[in-house]
């Protein structure tokens, strides 16, 4: 197999289904996450190609981004054999995606599955996590802050600061701790401004 080939016949279909995306999954997501599952494979002596493959495609096949789960899979087995990967790796691959979502609370037993979830959690995380939480929390017509509602920020402790912990490998983790901390900083400020707010809204023009 010729993997630069691959390589860019899979960036054009995953371009062509998540181009247009506005809630945080599109290609540029899909590219991020491609480029940490390769470079934590690097690091710990995985196979970068597998990762960087399984990363670009992680997010076929997702139950709220297609309407037809199923035959988005089907495509992408299809694709990854035409390109030349072998049924085995095909199961490999499949079997790292099925395991990756933080919402359906499974655990990858693979490598490649380990290191694909946590290259999709660190991009869930830090600068590019908050824009994201906020971006996913309007496409759900979800509140940026509401004292009595649930909101966006409500997002952070119920998964965001979580993902820290449950990282799998070395260099997941140290990037997860310096993404982790920027998020506590970020907190610190969004309640400093809003407090500032409540200070002063009695305060008559
Ligand atoms: P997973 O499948 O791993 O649970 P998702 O695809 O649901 O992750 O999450 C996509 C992005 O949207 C992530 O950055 C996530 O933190 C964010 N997100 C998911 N649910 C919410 C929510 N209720 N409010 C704000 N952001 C959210
Ligand atoms: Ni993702």
């Amino acid at each position: 197999m010729d993997k630069r080939e691959a390589l860019e016949t899979i960036r054009h279909f995953v371009n062509d289904l998540f181009r247009d995306d506005t809630s945080g999954h599109d290609d540029i997501h899909m590219k991020r996450v491609a480029a940490w599952a390769k470079y934590i494979a690097v690091n710990e002596g995985d196979d970068p190609f597998l990762c960087e493959v399984a990363a670009l495609l992680h997010d076929v096949g997702d139950h709220k981004l297609f309407s037809n789960p199923a035959q988005a899979i089907l495509q992408r087995d299809k694709l990854l054999l035409d390109v030349g990967f072998s049924e085995k790796e095909v199961d490999l691959i499949a079997d790292a995606i099925r395991t990756v979502s933080f919402s359906k609370g499974a655990v990858p037993n693979s490598r490649i599955g380990k290191i694909l979830q946590d290259a999709d959690r660190l991009d869930a995380i830090g600068a590019v996590g908050i824009a994201r939480a906020f971006a996913f929390g309007g496409t759900i017509n979800q509140p940026i802050y509401k004292e009595e509602e649930k909101d966006a920020i409500d997002h952070f402790y119920e998964k965001l600061l979580k993902l820290r912990e449950l990282m799998h490998t070395e260099s997941g983790k140290q990037e997860a701790e310096r993404r982790h901390q920027f998020m506590l900083q970020y907190l610190e400020e969004f309640y400093r401004e809003q407090e500032c707010r409540e200070e002063t809204s009695h305060v008559k023009e």
